[in-house]
């Protein structure tokens, strides 16, 4: 990270550090899509109930033969190392800004501490151009690096097989809380999905700051690529201790967001999680946060609600959430501790 050395800014407190000797998160399971592919009834309600499981005990799971092309992901980590590796000018020629947020940013905090990381963010599906630009209004344009023909076409390309691996597990989703496969698919119409590529460099200092601090993400579900070098920590459900998401090569890691947790009336919960870094070897990943419409209205499903069971939340807008971060459920969901 250019000229980027270890101050203060990126130091945690003592209670939010990492352990060099972290144990691994043997218990998140692992699922085999193939099911899907194969269309029996029987296998993907086998599938459905493994997703509800998992999304019930850990929030966490992670998924192999999932249907991407090894080809597609590979195109993809290729452009976004190449884009990482530019010199800094050529980077900060597609810097964000705080009107247009897309793009390249070296300098996010999470709970006001640093992350030891750089990042570019896109949108797959890029909302038309307003006519005028309200005071205060986002402008969510891509940016697309100059000279590196191959990353908008890469990862346009990643972005595709991505959406289309977020609507089976959204299907997966709703069969496992005893909804209509296709129940939550409307509320994806104008979705806000946007793909976040990150680069974790090496620390010198691993034992004092984090790739990202602790956080839940906000949106309705995270569907990540990560390298082989890890640092993916969960804090497991069972006893709150912190445990690392080893990487299972050809995977992704599927983790429920605040959206899900809403929608279900906490019969699935998003977890905390956090990135630990190391003094060796730098790290890539590739989240895709499937956010629905800024239309959409966030609140628990009809389907999930019962005198036994009241609603445990009041509506919100996605939209306004996704610009501001302010709604009434602010406390419930623990809002000081999302990352959208
Ligand atoms: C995140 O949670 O935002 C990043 C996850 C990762 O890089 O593994
Ligand atoms: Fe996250």
């Amino acid at each position: 990270m250019g000229g980027l050395s270890m101050d203060q800014a990126f130091v945690q407190a003592p209670e939010h550090r990492t352990k060099a000797n972290l144990a691994d998160a043997d218990g998140i399971p692992v699922i085999d899509l193939s099911p899907l592919a194969a269309g029996d009834k029987a296998g993907v309600d086998a599938l459905a109930a493994e997703v509800g499981r998992a999304s019930q005990d850990w929030g966490f799971f992670v998924v192999v033969r999932h249907g991407v092309l090894a080809e597609t992901v590979a195109r993809a980590l290729e452009a976004q190392r190449a884009f990482f590796a530019l010199p800094a000018d050529r980077k900060a020629a597609v810097r964000r800004d705080e009107a247009a947020p897309l793009g390249y940013y070296e300098s996010e905090h999470t709970k006001n501490v640093r992350d030891w990381k750089e990042v570019f963010d896109l949108v797959p599906r890029e909302p038309p151009p307003p006519a005028a630009v309200a005071d205060g209004e986002l402008v969510f344009e891509n940016k697309w690096p100059e000279d590196l023909p191959r990353f908008r076409e890469a990862l346009e390309e990643y972005a595709e097989a991505m959406e289309e691996l977020a609507f089976k597990l959204l299907e997966l989703i709703a069969r496992s809380l005893g909804l209509r496969p296709d129940r939550l698919r409307g509320f994806f119409k104008d979705q806000t999905t946007f793909i976040r590529l990150n680069h974790y460099p090496p620390c010198p200092s691993p034992d004092l700051a984090l790739g990202v601090g602790r956080h839940k993400d906000a949106g309705a579900l995270t569907i990540l690529y990560q390298d082989d070098v890890g640092g993916l920590d969960v804090r497991r459900r069972s006893d709150g201790e912190w445990v690392r998401v080893r990487p299972v090569p050809d995977s992704y890691v599927i983790n429920v967001g605040d959206i899900i947790q809403v929608w279900s009336n906490d019969r699935y919960e998003s977890a905390e999680h956090r990135v630990s870094v190391n003094s060796h070897k730098e790290r890539f990943s590739m989240p895709y946060f499937f956010n629905p419409g800024s239309d959409a209205m966030v609140e628990p499903l009809e389907e999930m609600v019962s005198d036994e069971r009241p609603a445990r939340y009041d509506a919100y807008n996605w939209g306004n959430f996704f610009s501001t971060r302010k709604n009434s459920n602010f406390r419930k969901l623990d809002v000081e501790n999302v990352q959208i």
